[in-house]
């Protein structure tokens, strides 16, 4: 039951609400815990507005959800020492690291428009279960992020094709969508830090562990191929899934404001910083935490397996 001070207000068709009346930066009761978590089983991805929380506070929120994971990518300095689970996304915060922008540096290197759409880390056969995303810093303008919802996009299929998905494996890397040449100076700087080439072996067709709904459980920047079709037939069956998965009507955008923050369920979606701030020369500062994920079961019982790397394991407390 929704505790009567907290409100959950829908913002888009299929997912997404917007969570008013609850502070984030305190310790929550068991009863606003379980009223978050149903609300995010139900909606899929929850804004809350003008939180400002600190690292702490980010990390201590998102615990009270599960056990947290170490930021994906080397990151050092300030702050972030005392708190290995936060990864912080900026373009100046790569500049000074690194000497350029990453993130701005692969996007150029995506094969097609929508290859920005991932669902974090399915590249490992455990992705996270879910992810706190908090702004810290906007542009003036632009920098939004959209996510779709992956069991509308599968429950929008006819029940044929759904059938012919329900039995299907597809396999999932890092730079699947990207054309990184190891030989060029910045890709391969950027291969470097991504560090472990993770790849998994996931259901094309994932049951969600608590409802038992089905989401079509692929992305555009990661998916490789559907393993044992042709590469003609991977290619031209991905192209429509992932016309399906990107489909306007299935996503929600959310304009943020400084001190939101974005919760959302990492096994029934896929999302995408939207790239349209880079030109105004303004800084972008997001951190996100992400929590510890099981490994995806598909219909008939298949479980992901790895095909190189290792399992993402929980943050030593
Ligand atoms: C992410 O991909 O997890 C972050 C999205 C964003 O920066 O808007």
């Amino acid at each position: 039951m929704t505790p009567a001070t907290m409100q959950v207000m829908r913002v888009a068709g299929h997912l997404g609400a917007e969570v008013q009346g609850v502070d984030l930066s305190r310790p929550m009761t068991a009863a606003v815990v379980e009223a978050i978590r149903a609300a995010l089983e139900e909606h899929q991805v929850l804004f809350f507005r003008a939180q400002r929380l600190d690292h702490a506070q980010q990390v201590a929120f998102a615990a009270q959800f599960g056990r947290l994971l170490a930021r994906a990518r080397p990151q050092s300095g300030g702050e972030l020492d005392a708190f290995p689970q936060v990864w912080t996304i900026s373009p100046e915060a790569d500049e000074a690291a690194w000497g350029f922008d990453h993130e701005e540096h692969y996007r150029s290197r995506q094969r097609q428009g929508i290859g920005g759409w991932h669902t974090d880390l399915s590249d490992a056969v455990n992705p996270p279960a879910a992810s706190v995303l908090r702004a810290d810093v906007l542009p003036s303008h632009g920098g939004d992020t959209q996510w779709t919802s992956l069991t509308a996009a599968y429950e929008g299929l006819p029940p044929e094709l759904q059938r012919f998905v329900d039995g299907l494996q597809a396999e999932h890397s890092f730079f699947a969508a990207y054309d990184m040449n190891p030989h060029d100076e910045r890709d391969k700087a950027i291969l470097d830090v991504v560090g472990e080439p993770r790849a998994a072996l996931h259901p094309v067709v994932r049951v969600l562990p608590a409802s038992g709904r089905k989401a079509l459980f692929i992305n555009p920047a990661r998916v490789r191929r559907i393993v044992n079709l042709t590469p003609a037939e991977s290619r031209h069956l991905l192209e429509l899934l992932f016309q399906e998965v990107t489909r306007p009507e299935y996503t929600v955008r959310w304009r943020w404001e400084v001190g939101d923050v974005a919760i959302w369920d990492n096994r029934s979606t896929a999302h995408v910083g939207v790239g349209d701030y880079a030109h105004l020369g303004q800084p972008r500062i997001m951190h996100r935490v992400t929590l510890h994920g099981e490994k995806p079961i598909g219909p008939g019982g298949f479980v992901s397996r790895a095909l190189a790397g290792s399992t993402l394991d929980p943050c030593p407390a």
